[in-house]
């Protein structure tokens, strides 16, 4: 018996990365768990291998379609029970380069996945566990939100300071409900997103961070994305509401059980 034993999970961008860490995780502390990605890409089989991994379900969607979203959580209802917990996860860091040069189409289809994505998603889910007086909601968020952001990145920036403003702001909603809702910020995770800035050119990225995202590369010490998962396996089975916790926080090292200490700066 997990701890999330006859829980049902639905992890968006649950096919690779943090999400499918996040997916292993909630899996193994006995949540049934559904996966969902667009499956756009270079391995279109990679979400349905991970779901047969973990014995759970692949749910296709693009969480900036609403009519996905519908279809993505009514499947999961039928083929596993109504969401208990949900992990807004999927996202993406493009368009990259000086706002007034990156395409404005791609800008508002990155907030669209980011921001309103996780909303429509969380709204889709949120009515049935306020029936059933439980639900946790968990958004993943980016140091990126806080300060100047990532200035080669305001759709990614923006997108996830909203994201905050939503999870604070529902939390207060959901007050005594049953029904939590927290954020999670994964530092410079080793995963695709990172790979994906790499291969850019600098000057795109932007010098300061190219150079920082880099640097933790070459010296091995991009976090391992098992610590965000860890993190949000915490945060859910605790009461903790409206929180945002970074892993490299004193708070997110005391939740991760790690001696707290002056972490690397919250930057990405
Ligand atoms: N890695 C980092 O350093 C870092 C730092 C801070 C925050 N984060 C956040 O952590 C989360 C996971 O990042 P990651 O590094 O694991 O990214 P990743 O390796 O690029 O994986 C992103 C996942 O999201 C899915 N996805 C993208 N767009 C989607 C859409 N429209 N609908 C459904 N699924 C979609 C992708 O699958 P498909 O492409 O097949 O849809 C994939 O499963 C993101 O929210 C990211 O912003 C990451």
């Amino acid at each position: 018996m997990g701890r999330l034993s006859g829980r049902v999970a639905l992890v968006t961008g649950g096919s690779r990365g943090i999400g499918a860490s996040i997916a292993r995780t909630l899996a193994a502390n006995g949540a049934k768990v559904a996966v969902a990605a667009r499956t756009s890409g270079q391995q279109p089989r990679e979400l349905s291998t991970l779901a047969d991994e973990i014995g759970g379900v692949a749910v296709p969607a693009d969480v900036s379609r609403p009519a996905d979203v519908e279809r993505m959580v009514a499947d999961t209802n039928l083929r596993l029970g109504p969401v208990d917990i949900l992990i807004n996860n999927a996202g993406v860091v493009w368009p990259l380069g000086r706002t007034v040069s990156v395409d404005a189409d791609e800008w508002e289809s990155a907030v669209a996945i980011n921001l309103f994505g996780a909303v429509r998603c969380l709204r889709a889910v949120l009515p049935a566990m306020l029936t059933r007086g439980y639900g946790r909601i968990v958004n993943l968020s980016s140091g990126a939100a806080d300060g100047a952001g990532m200035p080669s990145a305001s759709a990614y920036s923006a997108g996830k300071a909203a994201l905050d403003m939503v999870t604070a702001n529902v939390a207060v909603e959901l007050a005594d409900t049953g029904v939590t809702i927290n954020g999670v910020r994964p530092g410079t995770a080793d995963t695709g997103m990172q790979e994906y800035m790499r291969s850019l050119p600098r000057e795109q990225v932007g010098e300061e961070f190219y150079e920082r995202f880099s640097l933790l590369h070459r010296e091995g010490r991009l976090a391992d994305p098992a610590l965000a998962a860890q993190l949000v396996l915490q945060l859910i089975c605790s009461d903790a509401n409206g929180l945002t916790v970074d892993v490299r926080s004193e708070a997110g090292r005391a939740l991760l059980g790690q001696p707290t200490a002056e972490g690397d700066p919250v930057t990405d």
